[in-house]
């Protein structure tokens, strides 16, 4: 298994408490997610809190706070019970997260309106993420008002709030040596479950029953599960970019899509494939497919550093439109076509994003309303280009209706890049894409 060290946990810490200076960070873990009644979906902690820290349990808060004579590194945690840890599992509690997360000081979370303003009192500025949890906002709200209401008195208080989010998704956006060997090992128990689930895939099976063979392969080469729910798409379910009913029967002449990634670790991949379920393309699926594939290896091309980070966005979206114009699908100014978005009803979505901790992984994607991010070594991200002619596809104003063969047809490619200092690393190249390896 391979796994971030405390040392890693305790470097991001530094790089942050460098940024905020005189000012303290309060980060939350994520709050519990129920499934049903008293039942609750596996716990998955907060990826800004996980960056951070390295802990997994419920209950926490933690505290940067670079200027603080003794303490550094606060940790709130669930206090030990063993009558509750009998019921819910091993707790590290407040000696145990000093000892091996490598808190300076640690409470129990019911002490937190408690100690907290210790941490504040001196601090410049409260850095914190306003989060879903209005009544943990209040509290952090509170907080800031007590300490401002005391500033006359006693003469520091922090001034003002500001988002993590600004200073702490910068760093997570460039993975380090650990990280990669985390996402590399995501991406490829994604790719493996891909080409198993290619080989299982046969007319006359259900989609769920593919859906089964891939996310077994990912828990059984040692992943956590799926990274989000398994898209197994047939036919035109494959226009509905989120299906995930995954229930319906695999008929001749299908295509399938598939779009499913494992999670390793708190790491992610995320990875498309669309082929024919009977072994051979129609020669419509076989166009369509060429264009998206042509799209997809024109746009991962584009990826390389020091480029905008559109510039893999702008490929794609150019080779579909001109794809589409040759099939008499878009007609008139492919300028005016790009820049209208009149492509929109065949393709509505943007062709990647960051990925990482999270699936759609932090960080911007602008760094004002012209510049786009630059894209640089350690970067991950997703190019996944595609195409979705749905039965009913409505084409914009001026545009031809869409001939009945071509509709139907949802096609999406999905890989995993890295970029590196001389261009880029396709992660997920062990599962095949090539139209020769679709068909058998
Ligand atoms: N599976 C979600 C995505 O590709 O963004
Ligand atoms: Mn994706
Ligand atoms: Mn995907």
């Amino acid at each position: 298994m391979i796994d971030l060290t405390q040392t890693e946990y305790r470097q991001r810490r530094e790089r942050l408490m460098e940024k905020i200076g005189n000012g303290t960070a309060i980060f939350r873990s994520a709050p519990h997610a129920v499934m049903h009644n008293d039942v609750e979906y596996v716990y998955r902690q907060d990826s800004d809190f996980f960056y951070l820290t390295g802990f997994n349990e419920p209950e926490a808060v933690a505290v940067l706070a670079p200027h603080h004579a003794e303490h550094r590194f606060i940790l709130f945690v669930q206090p030990k019970d063993p009558e509750k840890e009998t019921w819910t599992g091993y707790r590290w509690g407040v000696e145990g997260v000093k000892e091996y997360f490598g808190a300076d000081e640690a409470y129990p979370i019911h002490e937190l309106d408690e100690k907290l303003p210790q941490y504040l009192e001196k601090a410049d500025r409260i850095f914190y993420h306003l989060g879903r949890d209005r009544k943990f906002n209040d509290i952090i709200l509170s907080h800031w008002q007590r300490l401002i209401a005391g500033y006359p008195k006693r003469g520091t208080a922090p001034i003002a709030i500001e988002d993590t989010n600004f200073i702490l998704h910068p760093m997570r956006l460039v993975k380090s040596p650990t990280e990669l060997e985390m996402i590399r090992q995501a991406t490829a128990i994604s790719a493996t479950a891909h080409n198993r689930a290619r080989e299982f895939a046969k007319v006359g099976k259900y989609e769920y029953q593919i859906q089964a063979e891939i996310e077994h392969t990912f828990r059984i080469e040692g992943g956590i599960g799926p990274a989000y729910p398994s898209i197994v798409a047939s036919g035109k379910n494959a226009c509905i970019l989120h299906y995930i009913e995954n229930n319906c029967q695999l008929q001749d002449n299908d295509l399938l899509l598939i779009d499913a990634g494992c999670s390793y670790g708190y790491y992610n991949g995320d990875i498309t494939r669309t082929f024919p379920v009977n072994g051979k393309f129609t020669p419509e699926q076989k166009i369509i497919y060429e264009l998206v594939l042509d799209a997809q290896l024109k746009a991962i091309e584009a990826v390389q550093p020091g480029q905008p980070y559109n510039c893999f966005h702008d490929t794609a979206v150019r080779v579909l439109v001109e794809g589409l114009m040759d099939l008499g699908l878009l007609v008139g100014d492919i300028e005016e076509i790009i820049k209208e978005e009149k492509y929109k009803p065949f393709y509505m979505h943007r062709t990647g994003h960051w990925l990482g901790l999270d699936v759609h992984d932090a960080g911007g994607y602008k760094c004002n309303e012209e510049t786009w991010q630059t894209l640089q070594a350690g970067h991950v991200l997703t190019v996944e280009p595609g195409m979705y002619i749905s039965p009913d596809i409505k084409p914009v104003e001026g545009q031809p209706e869409v001939p009945e063969r071509w509709r139907g047809i949802g096609i999406r490619i999905e890989d995993d890049v890295l970029v590196t200092p001389t261009g880029h690393e396709v992660l997920t190249s062990a599962t095949p894409k090539s139209v020769a390896e679709m068909e058998y």
